[in-house]
């Protein structure tokens, strides 16, 4: 039994994921206290008006600067993530950023260098490591099930309206940088102490392009890691408008010396068709009539629970803070990592050569 200590929590960003971990929160014992922001004020109200928040302004520093506050979530855009993670490090408490850590290396180096100054605590937010089926995989490994892991892949498949989503927030949040990155992670996590050292990949354009976005419908990458193995990785988010998953459709495969792995994680076993309509989590507005159930990325409203990834990842990383207790987030050094692989795959697809992933010292 360990002592339970009290959270008072600002969440910085009262978008989708803000007002996901804001709910989260509120309904975990040990948090006394939240307070939101946004610069869009009219979404902080709201957020503060659905959690019960003691505290809401347009204004970052405002809202991390109060006095109950001793950890902080930044949930904002992509691009607009260093700046309010730079404060909220110098503020000395925990702070979870949602991935990616940020859309280029340099910031990335200076959220870590700023960490290492500060003896911050950072983590970042790759919730696909706390889909059940991957936990379990990650066990399986650890246990040495699979033995060395000799070669792996994943491949990612969502809808074309997911990926205009992310596109309209920053042209940098493509389907690789943003999306493929979950299994960018996920390879770096279960094969543990293997960075990828090289990257080959090839894209196609298409319906993505014609949109007027500089993204390819399709990207395929080989990534070599340091001891050898092999892993491909694929990534499409130009699947037709009304793809029945609601969320990421993937298969992740792992081949190791004394086992192999096998996670369909497509969905296509809860197939359900509607006449009325089936609400998308994250696309407001945009209902599919065939749906595959459990597909939502971060997790799905149930009899009035949220349940999923982002549920257990936000549960894991307050029980952290509340407890002590050890909690599998990604480090920042994880997630600079990712971002530096997805960036090489860009580069390597468009350059139409390998690619070295630069490593820190
Ligand atoms: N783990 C997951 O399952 C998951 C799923 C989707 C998105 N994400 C990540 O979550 C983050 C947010 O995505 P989202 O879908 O919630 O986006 P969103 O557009 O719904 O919300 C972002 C919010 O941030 C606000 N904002 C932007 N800049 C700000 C600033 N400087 N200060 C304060 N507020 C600011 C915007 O007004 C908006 O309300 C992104 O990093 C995204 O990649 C994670």
């Amino acid at each position: 039994m360990n002592p339970k200590k009290d959270i008072g929590l600002a969440i910085i960003g009262s978008g989708r994921i803000g007002t996901l971990r804001a709910r989260l929160a509120a309904a975990h014992p040990s948090v006394k206290y939240i307070a939101v922001s946004d610069s869009n004020l009219a979404s902080a109200e709201k957020l503060a008006k659905t959690v019960g928040a003691q505290f809401f302004s347009d204004d970052n520093l405002a809202v991390m600067n109060r006095p109950e506050v001793n950890a902080i979530i930044i949930a904002t855009a992509e691009h607009e993530h260093t700046v309010p993670v730079l404060a909220a490090l110098k503020r000395k408490v925990p702070v979870l950023v949602e991935k990616p850590i940020a859309l280029s290396v340099d910031d990335a180096d200076r959220m870590i260098a700023t960490v290492g100054e500060l003896g911050g605590d950072l983590r970042v937010g790759y919730s696909r490591r706390f889909k059940i089926r991957y936990h379990l995989a990650k066990e399986q490994i650890v246990q040495g099930r699979l033995g060395k892991i000799t070669g792996a892949c994943a491949r990612l498949y969502n809808s074309r309206s997911q990926c205009f989503a992310m596109l309209s927030r920053n042209k940098g949040a493509t389907p690789v940088v943003d999306a493929l990155t979950y299994y960018v992670d996920l390879m770096g996590w279960l094969l543990a102490d293997n960075p990828v050292v090289e990257v080959f990949a090839k894209g196609q354009k298409g319906v993505i392009a014609e949109k007027g976005y500089d993204v390819e419908d399709v990207t395929w990458a080989i990534l070599t890691c340091k001891d050898g193995a092999v892993v491909n990785l694929g990534v499409s988010y130009a699947l037709p408008e009304k793809w029945p998953s609601v969320g990421h459709s993937a298969r992740v495969e792992l081949l190791g010396t004394h086992g192999t792995l096998l996670i369909n994680d497509d969905h296509t076993d809860q197939i359900m068709q509607t006449d009325v309509g089936f609400p998308h989590v994250y696309l407001p507005g945009h209902g599919v009539e065939t749906v595959f159930l459990e597909s939502s990325t971060p997790g799905d409203w149930a009899m009035g629970d949220f349940l999923g990834p982002i549920a257990d990842e936000t549960r894991a990383w307050l029980d952290y803070l509340s407890t002590g207790r050890k909690c599998n987030l990604a480090t920042p050094l994880d997630a600079r990592h990712n971002l530096a692989v997805t960036l090489a795959i860009e580069e390597s697809a468009r350059l139409g050569r390998t690619v070295q992933v630069p490593q820190r010292a």
